[in-house]
């Protein structure tokens, strides 16, 4: 199961054992470098970056260290270790030996589920691609570009699956991935949240705890997929995800740990005060955090679908921890509790769970993610303050699904069009808000430094002290 990075493609694939498919691949291969240089981090041509690189798939082959320059990282196609006699576990193929290559009449289905996962990771790299010129410490930075190179390789993921199981639509749509290219009018990414830009460190911190969440989600609910290549690709990919989620979680914990240090040092929650301390106040911090919650909720898709119906009732993608589920795993006659407007007002009502299926995963993810966000307030709290950081309702600000036909507060109130333009300045961030953002912003590359808008972490990386040299300019 080791991974031999001496081929040109490393695998643990047996790609060598298929040359239709590795030459495939290493068509493919230019044109994703030439993507990475044109659309990768901005100015990491000589770079030497102290990364992880997978080395094998087992549970510890994962976690190698070394120091790599930037534009000769070996990305690789890596798959989970085969799990013996593995059955499907729910839809009308429970039961069944999983499938090792595509059902004919499921192709279509699941090559559109795994284009669209696909997607998300180049986009993320496009929308990051400027932030090492902003980086708050070498620390920092050596996270942004681990993240980085992981989505580059989860890329490398979908691409391989599409080359393997979809011959010649695959090799088509794995080159419009790398067409396609996030915020672009003409030819976007295909999922709104991966077309915002992520401008300054603090929307990448709420990108990598809230959109990556949304990524483990949709992760773990393809790892219990029917097509067991495409289970093993991101069972793999889930361990490289928790450590972006990390990366989410401990900045902002380092953020709202220096802006409440100044809050005590001040003795003053008032934002223009903390602002002019050079610190992020927390209402700005809420409203960064309403902003990416409810473009992350949209990303989960309608509430009611029949899409999602059809693919589980198939066996394509089942249900966040399926296994540990306890139910028929068939969900014929279940009902699942989704919001609908009546009179101008939210409502819960019972609709057919397989057909709510996008509903329920989204409710994972919000249990998920307030954990995290309930973390961050024990840090609120020992300032003595009232104000506390909260996850807003998931029908607030959305722009898919029935709801997005209202205006809803993050309180979960319908309120009209004006109330909406006059309150929006409260709920979400300003230009006022992002400027003030983006003031902070300088590059902070000097070992051991960070800047004054974070807190250093309490501890490095590898157990490498907060002054190793994590990025090496050249
Ligand atoms: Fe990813
Ligand atoms: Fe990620």
């Amino acid at each position: 199961m080791s991974i031999d990075y001496n081929q040109k493609i490393p695998n643990n694939v047996d790609l060598a054992g298929d040359r239709a498919l590795q030459r495939a691949l290493e068509h493919w291969q230019p044109e994703f470098v030439k993507w990475w240089g044109d659309m990768g981090p901005a100015g990491t041509r000589d770079t030497d970056v102290y990364l992880r690189t997978a080395v094998s798939a087992e549970p510890k082959g994962w976690a190698h260290y070394d120091y790599v320059k930037m534009h000769d990282y070996r990305w690789g196609i890596f798959l989970a270790p085969a799990e013996t006699d593995r059955l499907i576990g729910f839809g009308a193929h429970k039961g069944e030996p999983a499938w090792q290559e595509v059902p004919g009449e499921y192709r279509s289905n699941l090559r559109r589920l795994i284009v669209t996962q696909g997607d998300t990771e180049p986009a993320s790299v496009e929308q990051q691609r400027h932030l090492g010129l902003t980086c708050p410490s070498l620390y920092d930075l050596r996270n942004l570009f681990q993240v980085n190179v992981e989505e580059g390789r989860h890329l490398w993921a979908m691409v391989y699956l599409l080359h393997a199981h979809f011959g010649r639509d695959g090799r088509e749509e794995a080159e419009a991935l790398l067409e396609r290219r996030s915020g672009d009018a003409d030819n976007p990414r295909i999922l709104g949240a991966f077309n915002e830009p992520t401008p300054d460190w603090l929307s990448f911190f709420m990108f990598t705890y809230f959109t990556d969440r949304d990524g483990k989600f949709q992760l773990y609910s393809l790892a219990e997929s029917g097509f067991d290549p495409l289970a093993r690709t991101t069972r793999f990919m889930l361990t490289e995800e928790a450590h972006h989620m990390f990366i989410g979680q401990s900045g902002l914990a380092r953020i709202i740990t220096r802006t409440c240090d100044a809050m005590v040092a001040c003795g003053t929650d008032d934002p223009a005060r903390l602002r002019a301390e050079g610190v992020i106040d927390l209402p700005t911090i809420q409203r960064y955090l309403n902003f990416h919650f409810s473009v992350t909720m949209d990303l989960f898709g309608a509430d009611v679908s029949s899409n999602a119906a059809t693919f589980y009732s198939t066996g394509l993608k089942g249900r966040f921890n399926e296994a540990r589920i306890e139910d028929d795993h068939l969900l014929n006659g279940a009902t699942y509790p989704v919001l609908e407007i009546r009179d101008g007002r939210l409502v819960t009502v019972d609709a057919p769970a397989l057909n709510a299926l996008n509903e329920r995963l989204r409710d994972d993810f919000i249990k998920d993610a307030v954990a995290g966000i309930t973390r961050w307030n024990r840090i609120v709290e020992k300032t003595g303050t009232s104000m506390r950081l909260k996850a807003p309702h998931k029908a607030f600000n959305r722009r898919i699904g029935p709801l997005a036909a209202a205006h809803i507060d993050p309180e979960g109130n319908i309120v009209d069009a004006t109330q909406w333009q006059r309150q929006a300045i409260d709920w979400l961030p300003s230009p006022g808000d992002r400027a003030f953002v983006a003031s902070l912003m300088g590059r902070v590359v000097e070992p051991g430094r960070f800047a004054n808008w974070i807190a250093p972490p309490p501890r490095g990386i590898d157990n490498h002290p907060l002054d190793f040299t994590y990025v090496r300019f050249n």
